[in-house]
């Protein structure tokens, strides 16, 4: 084992965060509305999501890994690189996930295909997925791609799975409408006030009352 001096490592963490920063901020210059923030969110607000996993999360899956803060979160609250998926749209983001967290199964792919993707890993065939974080930039998307992104979310969460998402909007990026269509109820976390913007979390699990229905939709 080779032991580093903590504050030569502190130097390489930051530089390494910079590093990622600046990869990010490229990313949103090019694709803004697909990055949908100028820079990656902070620890508080990692913590914030992290803090509305069920108990005992086991296998989990993240939907737009961006530079990894999240990703780090959920590996130093004890989910095992390989119970956790990423899965970023982004081909530079992607690589940059890859590096960094080698353990873990990164996917370069679409949440949109989120169905096709779990399947193709293999990776809900023992019983399904205990949470999905969710950095994606939900409230600048379409109803039509909230509610394919949602389903095929709840088709490979558990029953009392939950789909964990941020939102810089004052309320749920989901509307009430598609909730009720998809059967899904939700639930306000914190609010991480020192982001930049503020951003509240809120969980989705599936309602009581009426199951989620798959919607099965052609590619776009
Ligand atoms: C607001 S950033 C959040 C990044 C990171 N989770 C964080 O909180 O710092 C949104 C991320 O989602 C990715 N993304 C956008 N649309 C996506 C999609 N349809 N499928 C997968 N990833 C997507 C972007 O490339 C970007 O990395």
């Amino acid at each position: 084992m080779t032991l580093i001096d903590p504050p030569v490592q502190e130097r390489a963490d930051r530089r390494g965060r910079l590093a990622g920063n600046w990869t990010f901020f490229r990313q949103w210059l090019k694709n803004p509305l697909a990055v949908a923030a100028l820079s990656p969110s902070s620890q508080k607000l990692a913590r914030e999501m992290i803090r509305q996993l069920p108990e005992k999360a086991n296998r989990v899956i993240e939907l737009g890994g961006g530079t990894g803060v999240f990703t780090r979160a959920l590996l130093d609250n004890g989910v095992a690189p390989e119970n956790l998926m990423v899965v970023e749209l982004n081909a530079e983001l992607h690589q940059l996930l890859q590096s960094q967290f080698p353990g873990v199964k990164v996917v370069c792919g679409n949440a949109l295909d989120l169905e096709r993707i779990v399947e193709r890993e293999g990776f809900a065939s023992d019983g399904g997925v205990d949470a999905i974080l969710s950095g994606l930039g939900l409230l600048s998307m379409s109803k039509g791609f909230q509610r394919r992104i949602l389903s095929a979310a709840f088709s490979a969460l558990k029953p009392h799975g939950r789909f964990i998402q941020f939102t810089y909007g004052p309320a749920s990026p989901v509307s009430r409408d598609l909730l009720t269509e998809l059967g899904l109820s939700v639930q306000r976390g914190g609010v991480a006030w020192r982001n930049v913007p503020p951003a509240a979390v809120y969980v989705y699990t599936r309602s009581r009352s009426k199951p989620v229905h798959a919607v099965r939709v052609g590619r776009r």
